[in-house]
């Protein structure tokens, strides 16, 4: 949620930070602004409303020469989206400029303070607050920037990624984070800084990794120095980044989501090298067994994440109490971190995140580790905050995803919880050999699978058109396909901006049947699986109300065919790997809708990639 970016070097900074911010650009797009000192030591803040384009057009005839410079693309939390509440900010004097992503939550209490003081305010952001208060230590204590920016750091309340440069200097940035990522690149002479490593890849692949409370001296001709809040100089470590700059770009595709829908035949493959033999006769999540005992001995299992990681959570409750045994709890993290939930110390919490970042899903991890619980991480996003602070866990290894709906992340964690859950089925002796080898072999022909599902993707893209009238939409399905109707509904509201609902279908009667009428679109999930003839009633019972039905059915089932008014077959399979199957004719019906309804599918509106405020 927001980007940050930096740069300090021999170059031109500004080519740099641009090309930074549309890497960045997927978390958050509702105004953009840089900040430069030039080779006359003047601090020169451009902003704009809008993407990073429009800040482009507005620099054009500006003075953006430097070789230090910081930029941002917000998503607005304090402060409506305009140029005035765009970041950087500018200091009272404007010696100083900002960039902040986060929430400073005491800010109206330093405001009130500051303006005691004489300062004046511009905008309405928490942003600007911070700015002021590190001027006025700066002026009171007679210190130099860092210090001010450690002094106020230790005087907020709140979250923060930070990056702050001053007139007059241009061999300095200070930056500093907490509970919001940030990373720092290291190269030949120069340095980067960003909130994440996607516009660092093509210039150094060294990164460090800010923890919280950190403050970063970056300086010229000089190596990089991390402090805490209490003055203590911090070592270190310098990771190598594993991203490739070809994962960045579209390949070809006209959007990053279309991109990232095509690639899942590779990315489950992907995540599953390793894990499951060649033979695929075992399966093994080395997370898991080297914790076996946790597992094992789990009175419980609670899964925490948030949007569609939560989906994907619910089709892990279903797998895991399935095979394994082992109850389980499916939580919404922000509804969990605030509702006193009765955590035991034999508890096992399964945080899902793409991002790895995302503040509900950070807090709740925090406060079942508390209280004893072991913290069991599966996220997308190498080196993110969750994994970091997890006491286990597994990536889903399916590159990064760009796209704001996730697609790719949704099937590599139903993946991931797949093979988890088959690793402690195995070991805990829940499962049979034989229905383990079938689980095992099944999974590894998903990949071939999600492939001939995808070559629909034309006649997908024809009827979905039809659809654009629509306001509404209804999602039905059962068993492990409910989660995966949930998911479909979620995919069509947040980039098509159409109104959708995901039910299980046996709730239809007690309430949505009501919204039936013949201009209502139903998509059923209806594949031949264990409530197959009880969907095929909720059918019927649509079709006699009128409504037009999307049915996704099994190859070769003409019953359902002959019913639905369209319908997209997928390949059968499994019960319990069903959903890794019917999500992604939903990802595509989402997309082609919102594509008809030119929609910017990549960067819906309102929505951000990476929720790092609460
Ligand atoms: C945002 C994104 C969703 C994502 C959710 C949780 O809302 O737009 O696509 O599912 O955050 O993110 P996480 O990174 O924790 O999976």
């Amino acid at each position: 949620m927001c980007g940050i970016v930096g740069y300090l070097g021999d170059r031109e900074a500004y080519p740099i930070l641009i090309k930074g911010l549309h890497r960045l650009e997927y978390r958050g797009y509702d105004s953009a602004g840089v900040a430069l000192v030039n080779a006359a030591k003047n601090l020169n803040v451009y902003k704009a409303k809008g993407k990073v384009a429009e800040l482009e057009e507005f620099a054009i005839s500006k003075d953006v020469s430097g070789t230090i410079g910081i930029a941002h693309t917000r998503w607005a939390t304090h402060g409506e989206p305009n140029n005035v509440n765009a970041h950087p900010h500018y200091s009272q004097s404007e010696n100083l400029a900002l960039i902040h992503n986060g929430i400073i939550e005491n800010y109206s209490v330093l405001k009130a303070m500051l303006i005691e003081k004489g300062f004046t305010f511009s905008s309405s952001t928490d942003t600007e607050v911070l700015i002021q208060l590190i001027e006025y230590i700066k002026n009171t204590n007679n210190c130099d920037l860092f210090e001010a920016v450690q002094i106020a750091l230790n005087e907020v309340v709140g979250a923060y990624a930070i990056a702050v440069i001053e007139k007059g200097n241009p061999d300095q940035i200070i930056a500093a984070r907490k509970s919001s990522p940030l990373v720092v690149g290291i190269g030949e002479n120069e340095f980067f800084l960003a909130s994440d490593a996607t516009p660092i890849v093509e210039y150094t692949n060294k990164v460090v990794y800010l923890e919280d409370e950190e403050i970063a001296i970056l300086r010229r001709g000089e190596e990089l120095k991390v402090v805490d809040l209490k003055n203590v100089q911090k070592t270190h470590a310098i990771h190598s980044l594993e991203l490739n700059l070809a994962q960045l770009e579209k390949g070809g595709y006209d959007h990053f989501m279309i991109k990232e829908i095509f690639e899942q035949p590779k990315t489950i493959i992907d995540c599953t090298r390793g894990r499951i033999n060649v033979e695929g006769t075992s399966v093994s999540l080395s997370g898991v067994i080297d914790n076996k005992e946790k597992f094992l001995n789990a009175r419980r299992i609670i899964i925490v994440a948030c949007g569609t990681s939560w989906h994907a959570g619910l089709i892990g409750e279903h797998l895991i109490e399935d095979l394994c045994r082992i109850p389980v709890e499916v939580e919404y993290a922000s509804e969990f971190r605030y509702r006193k939930p009765v955590i035991y110390s034999d508890d096992v919490v399964i945080a899902l995140s793409q991002s790895g970042e995302t503040a509900d899903t950070l807090a709740a991890i925090e406060l079942a580790k508390s209280q004893g619980a072991f913290i069991y991480g599966i996220c997308n996003a190498v080196g993110s905050s969750i994994p970091r602070t997890t006491h286990s866990g597994s990536y889903i290894h399916v590159g990064p995803e760009i796209g704001v709906a996730s697609t790719k992340a949704f099937t590599g964690q139903v993946t991931v919880l797949t093979m988890l859950a088959l690793t402690i089925a195995k070991e805990k002796g829940s499962i049979t050999e034989e229905k383990f080898l079938e689980t095992v072999k099944e999974l590894g022909e998903i990949p071939a699978k999600i492939g001939r599902i995808l070559t629909q993707n034309d006649d997908i893209r024809r009827f979905s058109r039809i659809f654009t009238y629509a306001k509404n939409f209804i999602y039905l399905g059962r068993g492990y396909n409910y989660p995966s109707a949930l998911e479909g509904a979620l995919k069509l509201k947040e980039i098509s901006y159409i109104h959708a609902e995901g039910y299980p279908a046996a709730e239809m009667k007690h309430g949505p049947i009501a919204l039936i009428d013949n201009e209502m679109p139903v998509v059923v999930i209806a594949t031949q699986n264990g409530m197959y003839d009880k969907v095929i009633s909720n059918i019927q019972e649509v079709k006699a109300r009128g409504g037009k039905v999307i049915a996704i059915v099994t190859d070769g089932d003409e019953t359902v065919k002959n019913l639905a008014d369209y319908y997209i077959a997928v390949p059968p399979t499994l019960e319990c790997l069903d959903a890794l199957l019917t999500s992604i004719p939903l990802q595509l019906l989402a997309y082609h809708i919102a594509v008809s309804k030119g929609r910017d599918v990549d960067q819906p509106r309102n929505l951000a990639k990476s929720v790092t405020v609460e």
